[in-house]
């Protein structure tokens, strides 16, 4: 595999903290005002806190869930004190820019902004465990297994006033697996795939799975393929088939043919904040089956397993193709001749696409139509190629291939074994079909991303065209779910994504995140309204009600208010997060006002 697309295909990310950035963005969440000053009663409590929970409390929670409770350790604490492992920490040392090693540990988070270098492998080894720091992972985490150590969990973090938080695979580019002091839920081990022939209800008849929350798309696609069906899931294999992804939506190479990852849910079990274990459907608490779907992650119940749909499978039409800049202003025409040409693409039933940009390169990684013939696929682009004929621009790699089967064309242009960076910080817009219909603005929309990716050369660009309207989600209407309009009008999503070093200071992840959210403000004048995804974006986006929730807010706050009162969920930049702020220590405090 190319090393541009495996650069290419691991693009899908982002990040994100406490900060107030250089360019003055505020902190969702933060009053500055209140950071330094705050009424300690109306806070959670945190390390070196009297109140914070002693040795003997934990240990009774121990008790309380079967002995399931593991103290945090960071991955990289084996390069630290008299056991160093030095084998082990140079693994980690080699591997510090995938994602890898942070996936199994029950608090390790991936983004290197919330990891934030407290505890990196570049030591020497042996060096003082006491310059291996937990920083803002979860002190503890509770290895889940069932309902009971979930409400144990929930129970014990109300109680001492602490923070409580879910670890999944921790992939959260917004910081949602990990806060100071905090308890974890960790769903990683629940692994249960099981597969219903024939599922029945009101909305939906046919092939479905039952998918644990610990299961990654790695697992699931092969689970499925196994017994000839296939599911919507994620470019990315190790990103949760059930966590963060399909709370805030969920795209994927088969969006275009089924719809988005939140669109699949059938139904789903889950703990609520006051310890309940319900099912939720579009017909049972289908307000909060409506949340748990779109609504942003984390912020609702803790999800113990979803019922999915899932898809004959069969063969899906592929391509690539490659263009360098040997000359500007045609290798530019060529980009806003793509994007108009989604006009046609995203118009074919099922067909969806992924390009990249760089001031180099612009290269079609992944055209998946599944059911599609070569043929097809070749007249479908045929008008791009005419385009590219009249730019006089000759593709360096220009290939389409059918192939059997969803799993043997993932793995042909995403690559099975694929290793994805966790080098980078990502944000984005989502770009509307009413936008590119007014022909005269798409140069206007490539100038803005040429000069993104002329200014910066560690920035690449992703257009990702699906086509998530209601007439390709099988039923799922507005009612079923929170999938806001921005989705449903979109003729494809941007990734904005900076290339950074995993050791870089935290000024610098500050920086970056900062610069992403002043291309976000330029995307936003241009396409009003035009929305943003909430799992691939900057955790301090200062128009994040609207650009994550649009017109759905305001109905997700009532259900947060009503499952969720004493807002025992906080993710940032969640439905009501601004009831909070993060004090200066890191200390999350209710605004007065709220309680
Ligand atoms: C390398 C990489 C590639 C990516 N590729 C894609 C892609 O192709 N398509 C796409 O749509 N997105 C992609 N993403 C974004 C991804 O969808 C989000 O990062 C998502 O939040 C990850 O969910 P998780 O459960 O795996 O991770 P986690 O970080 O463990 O959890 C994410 C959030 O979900 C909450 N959560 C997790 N499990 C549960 C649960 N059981 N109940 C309630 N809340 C829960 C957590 O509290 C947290 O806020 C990618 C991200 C990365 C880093
Ligand atoms: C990250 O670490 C730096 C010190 O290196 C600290 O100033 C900053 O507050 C930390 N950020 C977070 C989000 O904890
Ligand atoms: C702090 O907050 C608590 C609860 O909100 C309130 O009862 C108390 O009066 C406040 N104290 C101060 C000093 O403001
Ligand atoms: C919880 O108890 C188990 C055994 O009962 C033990 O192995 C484990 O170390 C304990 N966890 C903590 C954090 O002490
Ligand atoms: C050190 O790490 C290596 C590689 O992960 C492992 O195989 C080995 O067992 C470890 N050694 C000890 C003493 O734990
Ligand atoms: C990620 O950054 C590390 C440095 O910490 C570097 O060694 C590695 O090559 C980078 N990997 C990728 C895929 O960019
Ligand atoms: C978590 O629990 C599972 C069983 O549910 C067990 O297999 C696994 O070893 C546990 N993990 C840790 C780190 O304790
Ligand atoms: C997982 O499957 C096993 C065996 O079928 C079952 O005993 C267990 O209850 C299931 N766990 C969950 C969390 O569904
Ligand atoms: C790409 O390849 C197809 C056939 O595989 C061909 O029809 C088309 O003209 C090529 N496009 C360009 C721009 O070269
Ligand atoms: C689009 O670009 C043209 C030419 O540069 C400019 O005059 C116009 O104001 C731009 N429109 C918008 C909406 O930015
Ligand atoms: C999506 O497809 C439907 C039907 O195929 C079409 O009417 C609609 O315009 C398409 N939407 C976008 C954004 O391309």
């Amino acid at each position: 595999m190319p090393s541009l697309i495996s650069l290419a295909v691991v693009a899908l990310s982002v990040s994100s903290a406490v900060v107030v950035a250089k360019s003055g963005v505020p902190d969702p969440s933060s009053d500055d005002s209140n950071k330094g000053n705050y009424n300690k009663t109306s806070c959670l409590y945190i390390p070196g806190d009297r109140e914070y929970p002693h040795e003997a409390e934990w240990n009774a929670l121990n008790r309380t869930v079967g002995g399931r409770l593991i103290r945090g350790v960071p991955v990289a604490a084996v390069c630290y004190g008299p056991d160093a492992n030095a084998t082990r920490c140079a693994e980690l040392q080699h591997d510090w820019g995938v994602v890898n090693f942070f996936l199994d540990n029950p608090v390790a988070v991936v983004p290197p902004y919330w990891d934030n270098n407290t505890c990196d492998p570049f030591v020497t080894l042996g060096q003082s465990l006491s310059d291996c720091q937990i920083g803002n992972l979860a002190r503890y985490a509770i290895n889940v297994s069932d309902a009971s150590t979930v409400a144990a969990g929930l129970k014990f973090a109300r109680n001492k006033k602490i923070r409580l938080v879910i670890k999944n695979t921790g992939h959260d580019f917004l910081g949602g697996s990990q806060g100071l002091g905090s308890l974890a839920l960790w769903t990683h081990n629940l692994k249960n795939i099981s597969f219903i022939t024939k599922y029945s209800s009101p909305g939906y008849t046919g092939p479905a799975v039952k998918i644990g929350a610990g299961v990654q798309f790695v697992e699931l696609y092969k689970a499925a393929a196994a017994r000839g069906l296939r599911v919507v899931g994620g470019s990315c294999p190790s990103v949760g088939a059930n966590g963060g992804w399909r709370q805030g939506g969920g795209h994927g190479p088969l969006v275009s043919s089924y719809g988005l990852g939140a669109d699949q849910t059938l139904e789903q079990e889950v703990v609520t904040a006051d310890g309940r274990l319900l099912t939720v459907s579009p017909t049972k608490n289908s307000d909060l089956f409506w949340a748990l779907n779109g609504g942003g992650a984390g912020n609702w119940a803790v999800v113990l397993s979803s019922t999915v749909k899932a898809h004959a499978d069969g063969p899906v039409a592929g391509s690539v193709l490659f263009i360098d800049n040997t000359h500007d202003e045609k290798f530019w025409a060529a980009v806003t001749a793509w994007t108009k040409h989604l006009l046609v693409l995203n118009s074919l039933p099922r067909f969806s696409s992924e390009i990249f940009i760089t001031k180099d390169v612009f290269a079609l990684d992944m055209a998946t139509w599944p059911g599609a013939t070569q043929a097809e696929l070749i007249e479908a682009l045929t008008p791009f190629y005419e385009s590219l004929r009249q730019l006089n621009i000759t593709p360096t790699r220009n290939e389409t291939a059918v192939q059997n089967s969803y799993v043997e064309h993932y793995n042909a242009y995403v690559g099975s074994d694929q290793i994805f960076t966790r080098n980078l910080t990502i944000g984005g817009r989502l770009i509307p079909r009413s936008f590119v219909q007014q022909e005269t603005l798409v140069p206007n929309l490539t100038a803005t991303i040429r000069n993104i990716v002329e200014n910066n050369p560690d920035t690449t660009v992703y257009y990702l065209g699906y086509n998530a309207s209601y007439a390709r989600t099988g039923g799922v209407t507005a009612q079923t779910n929170a999938i806001f309009p921005a989705w449903r009008e979109s003729l494809f999503l941007i990734n904005l994504v900076t290339w950074t070093d995993p050791q870089a200071t935290w000024a610098d992840q500050a920086s970056y995140l900062a610069t992403i959210n002043t291309w976000q403000t330029q995307l936003r004048d241009l396409t009003p309204g035009g929305g943003a995804y909430i799992n691939e974006a900057t955790f301090n986006d200062p128009t994040w009600k609207e650009d994550f929730f649009g017109s759905n807010y305001g109905r997700l706050s009532t259900i947060k208010k009503k499952y969720d009162p004493d807002y025992q969920f906080y993710v940032k930049p969640g439905v009501r997060a601004d009831e909070w702020f993060e004090a200066a220590d890191g200390r999350l405090c209710r605004v007065q006002g709220h309680h």
